[in-house]
């Protein structure tokens, strides 16, 4: 299948996808589930966390608040967000903006698991925490796993099957809202990302 197929099928999967409990959620409120949205050959994926009220509504990631930064961020270092693949680990919206639990990472980890299987990324790029501690534990880098504080912008190498992948854990966009010293760190951070990425 090509990886257009495959992402068509995991969509699918998604849209019918019962055995969240947020599933029910999103039906009643009339949201969409956020399944990702870029080059399905990306060599750089960005992870956030969930899809807030904007992209749920829309169906696309990161479109809202923490979305401007983002492409800010990207157009800093001059990559055009259609050259990236953009998702999230958890694919439906928690209510009222909650951080999503062990249970619903658990729950939706696999579709990511896939995504990143499909798209087969040089870097994954993960975005705040939770993310970073996803792709950390699952990717055989449990053993560098600290505080985004101490991890943000070092470059770690992931072991994606037989394919090291390069990780770069970054803040969150919507942390640095309000912080200006988060979002320099997050400028500098995507600088980083920039030297990975030329400097091959
Ligand atoms: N925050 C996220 O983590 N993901 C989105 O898509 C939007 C906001």
């Amino acid at each position: 299948m090509s990886r257009t197929e495959d992402m068509r099928k995991l969509a699918e999967e998604l849209l019918h996808f019962k055995k969240s409990p947020l599933y029910v959620e999103r039906v009643a409120n009339k949201m969409l589930p956020v399944i990702g949205e870029g080059s399905l050959s990306a060599q750089i994926v960005f992870i956030g966390e969930a899809p807030g009220k904007k992209e749920a509504s829309t169906g696309k990631p990161f479109c809202g608040a923490s979305g401007r930064i983002l492409d800010e961020l990207l157009a800093s270092i001059d990559l055009p967000r259609e050259r990236v693949y953009v998702t999230n680990i958890v694919k439906d919206r928690p209510t009222d903006n909650r951080d999503p639990s062990v249970e619903e990472i658990e729950l939706y980890a696999p579709f990511l698991d896939r995504q990143i299987d499909i798209i087969k990324p040089k870097v994954i790029v993960t975005l705040g925490r939770f993310s970073m501690d996803y792709i950390m534990n699952r990717y055989g880098l449990e053993d560098s796993i600290s505080t985004i504080g101490k991890n943000h912008g070092k470059v770690f190498v992931a072991k994606v099957g037989k394919r090291k992948v390069k990780m770069i854990p970054l803040y969150h966009p919507a942390a640095s809202i309000y912080n200006q010293k988060l979002k320099e760190d997050l400028k500098k951070d995507f600088l980083i990302l920039k030297n990975c990425i030329t400097g091959e």
